[in-house]
């Protein structure tokens, strides 16, 4: 019956047998930090954690517009740590899913070939640039090249503002793409699986409680995080590092890198 607990083991028959066909994915920074990229709230290694340097007012400031635009200099600052390409390489596979709804702005998804068409980005990408203020855009290498060679912040040349890539920051809206497939792909996934996010930060913390109650809902990460707390008999937690873990459960073909069940599925 519908009040039986279900256990990984059913989860991981039906996903091999294909009786799952919509698959939807909600990843977060854990599911990069086998490539070396840190997450965010991890104690000692999160980027929260290391940014005493700054002397911010609080950490998550380092990502919010409206601090940007008083004091852009901590977010250059960084940005040579976290832009993708300049500390860390990496690559992936491919496979099948609804979609991935990823808060992450490394692009591994994309690096490592997931369909564009099956990818939202929800807190962007630095493959592109633009203004904070006009939305202009800027050209992403010439943004680039400002913050990490020359250490300043560009300005746009229709308004004169500040440009930043277009990864987004507290304050600024998320890409409409989230708007308009959000919606329908809850209603329509069969299974859930999240990914290595501490599920802090909304809307996307609340992806997995959009979905019916009777879907089955995975969760791989080191510690139990949001509403897989309730222990509802429809989730799974299994505990660990995701990698290691989801090549457990699909076997070595389906995962052999830091992008495992992103680039996988
Ligand atoms: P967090 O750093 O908040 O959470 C990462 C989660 O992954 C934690 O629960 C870790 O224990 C877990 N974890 C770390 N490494 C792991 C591994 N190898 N295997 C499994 N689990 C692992 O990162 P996010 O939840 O992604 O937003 O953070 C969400 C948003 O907060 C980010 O997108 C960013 C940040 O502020 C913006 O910048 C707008």
């Amino acid at each position: 019956s519908s009040n039986e607990r279900i256990t990984l083991e059913d989860m991981v028959t039906s996903l091999k047998r294909g009786e799952y066909k919509n698959i939807l994915i909600v990843a977060g920074a854990g599911v990069s930090c086998s490539a070396g990229i840190p997450d965010f709230r991890t104690p000692g290694s999160g980027i929260y954690d290391n940014l005493h340097k700054y002397n911010l007012p609080y950490p998550e400031a380092i990502f919010d517009v409206e601090f940007y635009r008083q004091n852009p200099m901590p977010f250059v600052t960084l940005s040579k740590e976290i832009w993708p390409g300049v500390k860390y390489s990496l690559l992936g596979k491919k496979g099948i899913l609804q979609r991935i709804y990823t808060q992450n702005i490394d692009g591994l998804e994309a690096i490592a070939g997931v369909d564009p068409g099956r990818l939202v980005e929800c807190h962007g990408h630095f493959r592109s640039a633009a203004c904070i203020n006009c939305g202009a855009a800027h050209d992403a290498n010439d943004c680039k090249r400002r913050m990490i060679e020359l250490g300043e912040a560009p300005t746009c040349i229709e308004c004169g503002n500040l440009v930043k890539p277009t990864i987004v920051f507290f304050g600024e809206v998320m890409p409409s793409r989230f708007g308009q497939l959000i919606h329908s792909d809850v209603a329509s996934c069969d299974l859930v699986i999240v990914l290595g996010t501490s599920l802090q930060v909304a809307p996307v913390a609340s992806i997995p409680n959009w979905v019916k109650r009777d879907i089955p809902r995975l969760l791989i990460n080191r510690e139990k995080v949001g509403s897989f707390q309730g222990n509802f008999p429809t989730d799974v937690f299994l505990e660990g590092d995701c990698d290691e873990r989801s090549r457990r459960i699909l076997g070595n073909g389906f995962t052999s890198t830091v992008t495992g069940f992103r680039g996988a599925l």
